[in-house]
């Protein structure tokens, strides 16, 4: 579904990125993970060019610096004479992240909406710059069921994990761009949509997966692999005429 895409993932040595980058390149396309962590990109490339010789390459990227960013674009393009897409799907967060409302500081707050809302901003500013002038381009920002719907607090009862509310301002924020985005775009050959996934099984404590299990249709939290064939759809040329729009992945969460 990706024949020879170009196409980067920001955050790409991460735990949905790595499934990203393998998806991308078992659909034929080159998957550049992208990450601000090289040596763990670099083992993810490794690991997907042992199965898929040519079609991962490592780098290095941090999408809260502007001049990374263009370094990479123009690296991308003196080898490869194209880019394709780019998936907005790293993760930066401060070590004060994750604490309950009333523990957030205003300094948290913001430089935690700076890193992860300013980042894919900028991300998407220099890559949509680069696609203007080269003849199109696609732009995937990963967004979240909390920036769809309000959080269900009662999933935490008896666990020291919370729904932070910078998630909340930022994914909603991340939705809302890409709206913009994709209108501001219109008949300049880019494309802008948003993927939200449900929760991601990453070792949760039980009573909290079992309590976010009884809102879904069947399985509960969802393993990266699950969101894989919709990233590769949204990426894909049989969206084309599909911009500014969410999917949710998320075994009926939300509903
Ligand atoms: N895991 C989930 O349950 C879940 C659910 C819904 C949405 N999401 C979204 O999916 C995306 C990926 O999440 P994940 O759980 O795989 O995250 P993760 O923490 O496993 O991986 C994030 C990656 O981003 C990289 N990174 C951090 N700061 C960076 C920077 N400044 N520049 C470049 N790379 C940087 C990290 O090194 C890491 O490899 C995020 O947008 C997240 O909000 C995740």
């Amino acid at each position: 579904m990706l024949d020879n895409k170009v196409i980067v993932i920001t955050g790409g040595a991460g735990l949905l990125g790595k499934n990203f980058c393998h998806a991308v390149a078992a659909q034929g396309g080159v998957a550049i993970v992208a990450d601000v962590n090289l040596p763990a990109a670099q083992e993810v490339a490794a690991k997907i060019a042992a199965e898929y010789p040519g079609r991962a390459e490592a780098v290095v990227l941090d999408i809260t610096d502007k001049a990374s960013i263009d370094a990479l674009i123009e690296t991308l393009h003196a080898r490869y004479g194209r880019i394709d897409a780019v998936v907005n799907n790293a993760y930066p967060r401060n070590p004060n992240y994750g604490r309950k409302f009333e523990d957030v500081d205003y300094a948290d707050f913001c430089e935690n909406l700076n890193l992860h809302l300013g980042g894919y901003f900028l991300v998407a500013q220099r890559f949509s710059r680069y696609f203007v002038a080269h003849g199109g381009g696609n732009i995937v920002n990963m967004a979240s069921i909390y920036g769809c719907i309000a959080p269900r607090f009662d999933i935490y009862k008896d666990t020291a994990m919370t729904n932070p509310v910078e998630y909340a301002a930022i994914k909603s924020g991340i939705l809302h761009i890409s709206r913009y985005l994709a209108q501001y775009l219109k008949g300049k050959g880019v494309r802008v949509n948003c993927l939200s996934p449900g929760g991601i099984l990453d070792r949760q404590p039980e009573p909290f997966l079992d309590a976010y299990k009884a809102y879904c249709n069947e399985k509960g939290m969802l393993d990266p692999q699950d969101i894989c064939s919709t990233l590769v759809f949204l990426l894909s040329d049989a969206t084309r005429y599909i911009t500014g729009q969410n999917l949710i992945v998320d075994d009926g969460f939300t509903l």
